[in-house]
């Protein structure tokens, strides 16, 4: 079976970064890319940032500095040549199907025969994603879906393609096992895989039945929290580290792909007040804020 002995993450967000971490912290060297960020005197700012944060993460760092020095940061229009050695390469980039599409078709142009690509995406179909890309790419490819925080949720949702190559799946999975100390679950392609399919729903049901009727949100997360076996954070405090702004693509995402008639379909209709948090950019803990006030570089409820 293939050795995993170096990756690469593109996507340097809460997710991208959190895996990056996680990998380095097994002692495997990543290279971690972003898009150039406007008007940056740095092309490499929003990776090299992210390693930042993590480095600073409270209670505990997420990556210790150790592993941060196995951390190479870099941009997609600079550095996509450092690809070229990775043997496993995972996108996590923002979950639209035209930006990761258009990014896959840059990732084959220069990866190595035989090096594995996955996606973290939340809720797009393998068939999907890979739809119109050569033969060859799909059967390289397959979904790798961690859980936030990447470092603690040991979960993780595989899910192989028609064309996926067994031998890519294997190798993955014992990676994700024996490295990351991940418990892999292979999921159907389908829509939000297995956690998302059902997780999303009672996220937006709590969502719009807050709205609608006017339910107090932290005695929402009070229920909806421990007591349902929610660790910590309950329903909104859940939105608030995942990050709102993903939430409509993820409901476009699940909405567009449910037949009609489908008892889900109309719940995941968008939620005026997480659009107009967006716009003002309370998008949780990575923006101003989110239901709670957060301190942006810990992730900490302030005073
Ligand atoms: P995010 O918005 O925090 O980060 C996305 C990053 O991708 C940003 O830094 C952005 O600059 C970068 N990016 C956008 N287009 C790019 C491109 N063409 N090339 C390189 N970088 C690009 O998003 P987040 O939350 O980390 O989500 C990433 C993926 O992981 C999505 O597919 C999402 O559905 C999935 N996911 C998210 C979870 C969460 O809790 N936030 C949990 C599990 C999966």
């Amino acid at each position: 079976m293939a050795e995993i002995n170096k990756v690469a993450v593109i996507g340097a967000g809460v997710m991208g970064a959190g895996i990056a971490a996680h990998v380095a912290n097994a002692g495997v060297p990543v290279i971690l890319l972003d898009i150039v960020p406007k008007d940056a005197a740095d092309r490499s700012a929003v990776a090299k940032g992210a390693i930042e944060r993590l480095l600073k993460a409270d209670p505990a760092p997420f990556m210790s500095k150790a592993a941060a020095r196995l951390v190479t940061p870099g941009n997609v229009e600079d550095d996509l040549g450092l690809l070229a050695d990775c043997d496993l390469i995972i996108e996590a980039i923002v979950e639209r199907l035209d930006l990761k599409q258009s990014l896959y078709a840059k990732i084959d142009a220069v990866r190595k025969d035989g090096s594995i690509v996955s996606s973290n995406t939340s809720t797009i179909p393998l068939a999907a994603l890979v739809g119109g890309l050569p033969e060859r790419f799909a059967g390289d490819f397959l979904i790798t879906h961690f859980f936030n925080p990447p470092r603690y949720m040991r979960l993780l949702e595989v899910v192989a393609g028609a064309a996926t190559r067994p031998e890519a799946v294997a190798t993955v999975s014992q990676f994700a096992d024996h490295r990351l100390g991940k418990g892999v679950v292979r999921c159907k392609d389908r829509p939000g895989f297995i956690a998302n399919r059902l997780g999303v729903t009672w996220l937006q049901a709590a969502v719009v039945e807050a709205f609608d009727r006017a339910i107090d949100i932290e005695d929402a997360d009070a229920i909806i929290g421990r007591p349902m076996g929610i660790p910590k954070t309950g329903v909104f405090g859940l939105l608030d580290l995942v990050g709102l702004d993903l939430m409509p693509h993820v409901n476009a995402s699940l909405a567009g792909s449910l037949p009609a008639g489908d008892m889900f379909h109309d719940l995941y209709r968008p939620a005026p007040l997480i659009e107009k948090m967006i716009a003002e950019g309370y998008t949780g803990r990575k923006g101003k804020g989110g239901f709670y006030r957060l301190n942006r570089a810990e992730g900490k409820a302030k005073e």
